[in-house]
């Protein structure tokens, strides 16, 4: 195999994707009518995983599941096996392997990722790549394909050719980077930001160049890199059945459905759109799409396409939410509005989901299992418990409003198969994520026990990595207070030094940094 590739020369950004979460595909697979794997007991593949950080931080809250990494990166891959080795954990494999060479003795696999690998090799490697999927995946198996897609990649390929041309003559990957950001601030100063659709789409983009995420490592592989064949859904959907694999739905699982856009829009599709993979085309059409994050099964696995409030209690439920009214009517008709961070909000009259709305909005993050929520929720609203055929009257209304919520937005209703294993209560020497605690050494962001990235601020990063369990916070105190006056931490704007430290640690709590246990 070819030992020499840009990536080698380049490592990708050491990052985590929480839409690939394995909790995420099984919970979306269940909504959708499939038996997928219990997440802690499971096998997970990454394939063209880079140095595993994407499947790192998973391995070590799924102790009893198997973790594959596949990257043809030589490089990468010795890094992953590196940090894997510091970390201690050893249900994760590195293999350093072409796409073009991986075979069926690598074992069966419940869920198979393939993150910003489809678009960017050529079209010999997207084929095999579905091949492999096609063989690897369990029977209930699903898979995560990303994508760059048309329509909206149409804007974004003007920019990467008019980039490739002007670098046409530099190989050497940082001048590269280099040169391509400096023009399109030359085009940028050349034209207006009202300068008709190319200026508005210019500077958006010049906007998202300067983001301190968009390293030079992401603008050359993203953008710059040799390949980048962006396809239409309806394509995609055409290479996944051409494999036997069906499309499953997207991990942005709001996305999947027609009724988030206005109604009259919502019909003239459904009446224009004559499948599933028309309608999503259309979809596309309508929201310009640039990427996609779709979840394959196995042909023949059948789906149940229109929500089945049923499913609900299969899963556990997550919102970080709050009632809008100051002291709500929970046994009463009046109907309540929730609101998530992102300010989406839903309404209801039904007392039993108002109960259980509030509770989760208690608990967040926390998630809280369908039966647990029911009668959680049943004894806040009735003072003994009713008959089977209430309790069952109330179960179904509950299903259908906590997916009605998931499927508006999953900032309203997260959907989940587990509870992650993290403490909101803050121990006398609290413990954070292992994971966190080796990445904040180098860096200000960490990805938490949900799979998300946080980014840390002076204090946090500064007593994160110190949390091993071994330190109180007398001991914390003593320690900012030397930091602060040697100048390796800007003090706390606070004076009250023990206040400041309890905030910072109710705040790693809250973004899930602490460990309940594994
Ligand atoms: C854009 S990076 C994505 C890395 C990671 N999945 C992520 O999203 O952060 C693409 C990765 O695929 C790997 N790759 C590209 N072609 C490959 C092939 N033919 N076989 C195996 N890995 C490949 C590269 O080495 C690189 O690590």
């Amino acid at each position: 195999m070819n030992n020499a590739n840009s990536y080698d020369e380049t490592p990708y950004p050491f990052l985590s994707y929480s839409e690939t979460h394995p909790d995420l595909l099984a919970a979306i697979g269940t909504v959708m009518g499939m038996k997928p794997a219990p997440i802690h007991q499971c096998r997970v593949l990454d394939i063209g995983g880079a140095s595993g950080g994407n499947l790192l931080p998973l391995a070590l809250v799924l102790p009893q599941s198997q973790f594959v990494v596949v990257d043809y990166s030589g490089r990468q891959i010795e890094q992953g096996k590196e940090i894997a080795q510091a970390l201690g954990l050893k249900n994760i494999t590195f293999l350093h392997l072409d796409v073009m060479a991986m075979t069926p003795e690598l074992g069966q696999f419940d869920y198979i990722i393939a993150h910003g690998l489809y678009s960017w090799v050529p079209a010999a490697v997207r084929d095999q790549l579905l091949a492999v999927i096609k063989q690897l995946l369990a029977p209930q198996g699903i898979a995560y394909v990303s994508y760059n897609l048309y329509p909206g990649w149409f804007y974004m390929q003007m920019m990467r050719e008019m980039m490739l041309y002007h670098t046409r003559h530099i190989s050497e990957p940082a001048a590269k980077a280099r040169e391509a950001r400096s023009f399109i601030h030359f085009l940028a100063e050349g034209v207006k930001a009202d300068g008709g659709a190319f200026g508005l789409f210019l500077h958006s983009y010049l906007q998202v160049l300067n983001k301190d995420v968009r390293v030079d490592a992401t603008l050359l592989h993203d953008e710059l890199e040799t390949v980048n064949d962006p396809v239409y859904f309806h394509q995609f959907a055409g290479h996944a059945a051409a494999h036997q694999l069906q499309y499953l739905a997207e991990a942005d699982f709001d996305t999947v459905f027609p009724s988030n856009f206005p109604p009259p829009v919502t019909a003239k599709l459904l009446e224009m759109a004559q499948d599933t993979v028309e309608l999503e085309q259309y979809m596309d059409f309508l929201r310009n799409r640039t990427f996609r994050k779709t979840l394959l099964c196995h042909a023949g696995v059948p789906l149940r396409r229109s929500l089945s409030p049923e499913q609900a209690q299969y899963l556990h439920f997550a919102a970080r939410i709050r009632p809008l009214s100051g002291v709500p009517d929970i046994t009463g008709d009046t109907v309540e509005r929730f609101q998530a961070l992102n300010e989406a909000t839903f309404s209801t009259n039904h007392p039993v989901s108002k109960a259980a709305f509030i509770h989760l909005g208690q608990v967040a993050p926390r998630t809280v299992s369908f039966a647990r929520l029911l009668t959680t929720a049943l004894k806040q609203v009735y003072p003994t418990l009713p008959d089977q055929a209430t309790i069952n009257q109330n179960a179904a209304l509950l299903a259908a409003n906590l997916l009605q919520a998931a499927v508006y937005s999953p900032m309203l209703m997260e959907l989940h198969t587990w509870q992650a294993p993290f403490t909101l209560e803050i121990a006398d020497m609290p413990v954070a994520s292992p994971y966190a605690r080796w990445q904040a050494r180098q860096q200000l962001q960490v990805t938490n026990l949900r799979h998300e990235r946080i980014r840390l601020d002076g204090l946090t990063h500064f007593l994160l990595p110190q949390l091993d369990g071994t330190v109180d916070k007398t001991m914390l105190r003593e320690r900012v207070a030397a930091a602060s006056q040697t100048g390796t931490l800007t003090p706390p704007e606070n004076a009250d030094l023990a206040q400041e430290i309890d905030l910072a640690l109710q705040w790693l709590a809250q973004a899930a940094l602490l460990v309940s246990s594994f």
